[in-house]
């Protein structure tokens, strides 16, 4: 039987009063050991010390050191954000990079205000949704994902280049160094780099800068080589020294605008002035005691994951069985889904009605209609099919010496984006247009089907589930997020339940994970992790299961507010990860 309870009685955590206790000296502080047990390159330790302590966790340990590098120059987590972002543009560009966009959510410690960016891309102007479709009407699937078309105007520098302002202390020019350097000097590529210019190495050779990006030499590089990327170190250096006009605006934005033009997309120098970085007001809840803090719309992640907890809140999940548990909390993701495809999009065109969404009371009649013993079909609740994505985006968190954290998910969406780089600016663009509901009723590479809400227009932004969030307790905090297209939604919202139920870092970034999105009316579970005892007991309730998905590369970090012991954990499932905790000097 559901078992009903009252939602918690809990004080919500006031800016000010989180604010007190970021200052509590940090009487003692551990090195944390971050992902132990796995492959991966985490550093353990202990460490009794006054010193003030941070925690970087990210897919890849360049980019974790260079953040570092920049916190131990007098920088704060958002100059620590720019120098991960800038130098995984160089060094992890099959999932984000300076061509692409990014969610952030940012906690400032001296005020104890959140706040969110939105660095999200944005169609050109002359964006035509028939460019997209065969003239059969079916999907141009080659447009959507490959070559100029594909890609929307990048966020990411722009975004960079305002929080920074706004938020860091640092110049730009110090931030981004890392990153520069990096690019000039070269660096071993990872696996995964290797194994994503093989796999999408065909389209690549279609494009003559892309070809010269990634096969240097005419050679695909292989793990031992030195990779250096001479003209992205150009192109950040025009950032650095000049912000965001550096970028969307003189010799990079022409040359960027001929290379796209040149090999059939639309975009113009006037589409590049327009974009603007926004800075929006996060989603905030209760769940179990914790204020969960979250990413709004164009993402529809945050919304998807209130519309989860509070449905999940008036069920009692603590001592229920793992089948009985994972019942309630995949139709609870079946019905947050629902209204993803139907109502979401960029706030700035469409009307949607979150009030109902977040509400408590519109979560109860959600709750009311699950079946304490059989799936529900998702036929049975009216309204829009799938495929195995290609992936790629990264996410990294950060909790700096002061307290200030950065939670963020960058993407140049599928793996190396468009796979288009745009000539001398050694850009490889994003295939983010995909991410719109291009043709209607038709699944992205994701599987998600829109409607009018994420239709495509001109300067809109398309939909993302990028879900950087961040979890406060009374005295634990979590700051979490992942790639994996859909799938963000779903492993952001077990990784709070795992720290709810009191999981660690690396514990949250391990969880074995389980993943529904409505349509396809199908539970997919991280294969050889379940149990047959759990695959049947699903299948008897009435469950479609797909038990072959891995996915993954979630990067958390956590602190402990009463001990002061912070913790940063990449994920196991991959072995470039680095979570680090430092003393900075
Ligand atoms: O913004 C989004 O929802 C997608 N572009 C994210 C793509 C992604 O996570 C691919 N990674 N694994």
């Amino acid at each position: 039987m559901l078992k009903f309870r009252e939602p918690p009685a809990q004080e919500p955590l006031s800016g000010r009063r989180f604010a007190r206790f970021h200052r509590w000296p940090a009487i003692v502080a551990f090195l944390l050991v971050a992902g132990a047990g796995f492959d991966t390159q985490a550093q353990s330790g202990v460490l009794t010390a006054t010193q003030p302590t941070a925690a970087i966790a990210s897919a890849n340990a360049l980019a974790t050191n260079a953040g570092f590098e920049v916190l131990n120059k007098g920088g704060n987590a958002v100059d620590a954000a720019v120098a991960v972002a800038t130098t995984l543009s160089v060094v992890q560009p099959e999932a984000s990079g300076m061509g692409g966009g990014f969610l952030a959510l940012i906690h400032d410690a001296a005020t104890g205000k959140d706040t969110f960016i939105d660095a999200r891309e944005m169609a050109p102007a002359a964006v035509n949704s028939a460019d997209y479709a065969n003239a059969d009407g079916s999907p141009n699937r080659d447009h959507s994902v490959n070559g100029p078309l594909a890609a929307g105007i990048p966020g990411y520098p722009a975004g960079l280049a305002y929080m920074v302002e706004k938020y860091g202390k640092l110049p730009l020019s110090v931030s981004v160094a890392p990153a520069i350097r990096i690019a000039e000097n070269g660096f071993h590529p990872t696996e995964s780099l290797v194994r994503s210019i093989q796999q999408v190495g065909d389209v690549l050779r279609r494009y003559p800068a892309s070809k010269a990006k990634f096969f240097p030499g005419g050679k695909a590089p292989q793990t031992t080589d030195l990779f250096r990327d001479k003209a992205q170190a150009r192109t950040l250096k025009a950032f650095a020294a000049k912000g965001a006009k550096g970028f969307y605006a003189g010799p990079v934005a022409e040359e960027m605008v001929a290379a796209v033009k040149a090999a059939g997309g639309t975009w113009t120098m006037a589409d590049l002035a327009a974009y603007e970085a926004r800075e929006r007001t996060p989603i905030e809840l209760n769940y179990a005691g914790y204020k969960v803090i979250t990413a709004p719309p164009v993402s529809s992640g945050g919304v998807a994951i209130a519309e989860m907890l509070n449905i999940l809140a008036g069920i009692d999940l603590k001592d229920m069985g793992e089948v009985q548990r994972m019942h309630y909390v995949i139709e609870a993701m079946r019905r947050a889904f629902r209204d993803h495809n139907e109502y979401l999009g960029d706030p700035d065109f469409v009307k949607m009605p979150l009030d109902m969404l977040l509400s408590p009371y519109y979560a109860d009649g959600l709750r009311q209609s699950i079946l304490p013993d059989r799936a529900t079909k998702s036929s049975w609740l009216p309204a829009a099919h799938a495929k195995e994505p290609g992936m790629h985006t990264m996410h990294f968190s950060i909790i700096d010496q002061h307290g200030n954290m950065v939670s963020m998910t960058c993407t140049v969406n599928t793996t190396l984006g468009s796979k288009f780089v745009a000539g001398k600016s050694g850009i490889l663009l994003n295939d983010e247009m995909d991410d719109f509901a291009l043709v209607a009723g038709k699944p992205n590479a994701f599987g998600l089907i829109g409607g009018s809400a994420n239709a495509p227009v001109a300067h809109k932004r398309m939909l993302s589930s990028m879900s950087p969030s961040l979890v406060i307790g009374k005295d634990r905090l979590l700051v979490i997020g992942s790639p994996g297209g859909s799938t963000i939604i779903t492993q952001v919202l077990e990784g709070i339940l795992g720290f709810v139920d009191g999981k660690s870092a690396s514990e949250i970034t391990a969880q074995k994970r389980y993943h529904h999105q409505y349509l396809p009316d199908r539970v997919d579970l991280e294969r050889n992790a379940f149990s047959a005892d759990v695959i049947d007991g699903l299948r008897a309730m009435g469950y479609e299961i797909n038990d072959q998905r891995s996915w993954g590369n979630m990067n958390v970090v956590t602190w402990d507010t009463t001990t002061g012991v912070k913790a940063a954990a990449s994920d196991p499932r991959n072995p470039a990860g680095l979570g680090k905790v430092e003393t900075i000097h």
